[in-house]
């Protein structure tokens, strides 16, 4: 049967962006329950074209649910996504935690999905991997299997909506706060210092080792999504003054050398990616220009002269629907079209 369905944090970024892909998806179910903070229950929210109350996440009864998305963020899972799945919702969480737990399978759909041919897992919960690690592994695993990878060395260009509506929403404002007054003291509560016309490489927060929370998660679930637990990924996590759409600068060093025409074609062949190439305006993505929402964009593909065994490459991929929401609805469909409810 079709699952009744619960998003917990549906007035946000990536659950409006869940809501619209549902409906789009045409992802079977039998009503979807909105949950969010106290402060926007009873507000309404169009879902498949009806409109739908929002209830109060505190009290929520997820007994009658059998799939619950949840992003409202890691302490509101921390609280609330085990007892979910206690009440028997299959939980698909969009945050940080509990990808690292062993008995909470991490998924990519592209590249992992028969994890998940395992049943309900122990926790009840499936997790969604971070904004910045979706789009990368699913272009290290062809890598891997055809030329083994040595090193992977990532420089992250992260947009204001990895931050939610508030992080847009400050953004815009200082931006336009700072264009009218250039001396004008810019918001800076989601971004420290303020991110209008300015670049700051600190994302979550920062740990003993100097690496920030953020660059820890990139190298520790790609190792758990890939399956390589001693895979070297190394990461600066930068946030950038882009509304929508993370980007990464990727030097990978294979073990053996890599032909360019070989490596653009199998990454090409890979499901909703598209390389940029010479044939394409620029040849390169951008977050404004990069096309098709639900695809990976490379671009700027290059082996080292000096080095055949390694490459560069440029990726662009939209953090709120391939980072998180897309993500979590292609687990949901994997599910389902298993019968793995
Ligand atoms: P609300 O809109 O009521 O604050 P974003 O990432 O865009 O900021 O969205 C965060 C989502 O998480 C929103 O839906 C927000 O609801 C929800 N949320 C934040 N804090 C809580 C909480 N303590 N309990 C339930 N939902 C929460």
């Amino acid at each position: 049967a079709a699952p009744r369905i619960a998003i917990a944090g549906a007035t946000g970024a990536v659950g409006n962006t869940l809501i619209e892909l549902i409906s789009s998806r045409g992802l079977r179910h039998r009503g979807v329950r909105l949950a969010a903070s106290a402060r926007s229950a009873g507000r309404t929210v169009e879902v498949d074209g009806r409109a739908q109350v929002v209830e109060d996440l505190d009290g929520f009864d997820f007994t009658d649910v059998d799939l619950a998305f949840f992003s409202a963020g890691t302490s509101v899972s921390e609280k609330w996504a085990r007892p979910a799945a206690a009440q028997g919702a299959l939980v698909i969480d969009n945050t940080n935690a509990f990808r690292m737990d062993p008995d909470t399978p991490l998924v990519v759909p592209q590249v992992n999905a028969d994890v998940l041919l395992a049943g309900r897992p122990a926790s009840g919960i499936i997790a969604n991997p971070n904004c910045s690690t979706i789009p990368l592994v699913r272009l290290l695993q062809t890598v891997e299997q055809r030329w083994g990878i040595r090193q992977v060395v990532v420089s992250t260009y992260q947009a204001a909506s990895g931050q939610g509506q508030h992080g847009i929403a400050e953004l815009r404002e200082g931006s336009a706060l700072a264009l009218s007054d250039p001396d004008a003291e810019l918001p800076a509560d989601r971004f420290k210092p303020a991110l209008a016309f300015n670049v700051v490489p600190f994302i979550d927060k920062l740990l003993d080792t100097g690496f920030t929370m953020e660059e820890q998660k990139m190298l520790q679930e790609s190792r758990k999504i890939l399956g390589l637990p001693h895979l070297d990924v190394t990461t600066t996590c930068v946030r950038v003054p882009v509304v929508n759409s993370h980007s990464e600068a990727v030097w990978i060093e294979a073990t053996e050398p890599v032909d360019r025409a070989e490596l653009v074609g199998r990454l090409a062949a890979l499901p909703e990616v598209t390389v940029h190439d010479k044939d394409t305006p620029g040849g390169f993505p951008t977050p404004r220009t990069a096309g098709e929402p639900d695809h990976v964009h490379v671009g700027r593909i290059r082996v080292a002269p000096h080095n055949p065994r390694g490459f560069w490459l440029w990726l662009v991929a939209d953090n709120v629907r391939i980072g998180a929401a897309l993500n979590a609805v292609q687990i949901a469909e994997y599910v389902l079209d298993r019968g793995l409810l």
